[in-house]
């Protein structure tokens, strides 16, 4: 099944966008309106997402036609994020999404978040299809997958803890610094000397095996431990202030260290060096720089603009269409779920990758 116009609605998390794809999967309209009930939290607060998402999803559909010169009946069907994400925020997009596309008479298609990200760069490069090794770090996400074609995601590593955007977070959180804590990790760093502080690299070691559970994983949670424990030093010694900018970047540079060897570790064993880095942290300057310096010349990164690696309408339109395309329309029972599972994700690498 084909559709001409698809909109896509995107309420997971503290987002509120919609976007119009034409046939040739064109932006023709997009709006993304970030909630800033959040900012004085340090973090989103899941009641005032829904809320938020509920009062704006209305006019953020209206301004994204009005951009196109379109009207709700010109769509051709309805792409939704269904998870995972904030259950009250998931509920207010999809139950829209359900009363539109039943009133409309057009199909309905309930995505994935994460498959969406990885959706994300071909919206503007016409070469970021698979094969890849895929990248996926977000605020509640970091997967890291072999994808030979659309739809099948080999699973070979994953977030043990925090996902590299919620370490981000909570760092910039403990450093004083506003949410959300990516960007202004980013900023800070940039004054600041990557090497000045020596922190941990969780879970990576010279001597891991492909075949040990530990080899793609990921962990976060104890270079948070030492982040804490290096401010609150800092903070005895009255020197915080003048040490923020150098303590932002070495804890960014271990994140990216961290990610960097295990996306090339995922290179090495798969012998494809297209990687893929999508999700909100692949905005990230350094991770994105440190990636390309690591493929080399012979190797491509694939990656969206910052504004569609982070959460977007777009992207879920555009996962949306691959569904459809398959014949995968959702039925108009289907359910938000906060847990939901990534669609065509497999265990390991097949056979004869590694
Ligand atoms: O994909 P996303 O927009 O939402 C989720 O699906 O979670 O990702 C949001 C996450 C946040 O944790 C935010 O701090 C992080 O992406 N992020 C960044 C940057 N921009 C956003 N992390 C590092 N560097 C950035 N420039
Ligand atoms: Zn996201």
């Amino acid at each position: 099944m084909s559709a001409g116009l698809i909109l896509g609605l995107e309420t997971s998390c503290d987002e509120t966008s919609a976007a119009l794809l034409d046939a040739d999967n064109r932006i023709v309209g997009h709006v993304i309106h970030s909630q800033d009930v959040h900012e004085v939290y340090g973090g989103v607060v899941p009641e005032l997402a829904a809320r938020a998402h509920l009062q704006k999803v209305d006019a953020v559909v209206d301004a994204t036609l009005r951009q196109a010169d379109a009207a709700l009946p010109d769509v051709d069907a309805i792409a939704v994020t269904a998870g995972p994400g904030l259950i009250g925020a998931l509920l207010v997009g999809l139950t829209w999404a359900k009363g539109v596309a039943y009133a409309l008479d057009v199909p309905l298609v309930a995505v994935h978040h994460m498959e969406a990200h990885l959706f994300a760069a071909a919206l503007e490069d016409p070469s970021a299809h698979p094969p890849f090794v895929a990248l996926l770090v977000s605020g509640g996400h970091t997967l890291l997958l072999w994808v030979p074609e659309w739809g099948t995601y080999h699973l070979l590593g994953r977030t043990r803890d925090d996902a590299a955007g919620e370490a981000f977070d909570k760092v910039a959180k403990l450093l004083g610094l506003p949410y959300p804590g990516g960007p202004a990790i980013q900023r800070t760093a940039a004054e600041g000397d990557p090497g000045r502080h020596r922190l941990p690299r969780p879970m990576l070691r010279r001597d891991q095996r492909p075949g040990e559970p530990d080899y793609f994983d990921v962990s976060f949670s104890g270079l948070k431990t030492a982040v804490v424990t290096l401010v609150e030093s800092l903070e005895r010694d009255g020197r915080l202030d003048e040490e923020r900018a150098h303590v932002a970047a070495s804890f960014q540079e271990a994140v990216v260290d961290v990610l960097a060897s295990k996306t090339m570790r995922a290179v090495e064993l798969t012998g494809c060096r297209r990687v893929l880095v999508g999700g909100g942290v692949s905005a990230n300057a350094r991770l994105r720089e440190e990636l390309a310096a690591r493929l080399g010349a012979e190797g491509e990164l694939l990656r969206a603009t910052p504004r569609l690696s982070l959460d977007n309408g777009a992207m879920v339109a555009r996962a949306g269409r691959f569904r459809l395309e398959r014949g995968e329309a959702s039925a108009l029972d289907a359910s938000a779920d906060p847990n939901l599972p990534f669609p065509g994700l497999i265990e390991g690498l097949p056979t004869g990758r590694r």
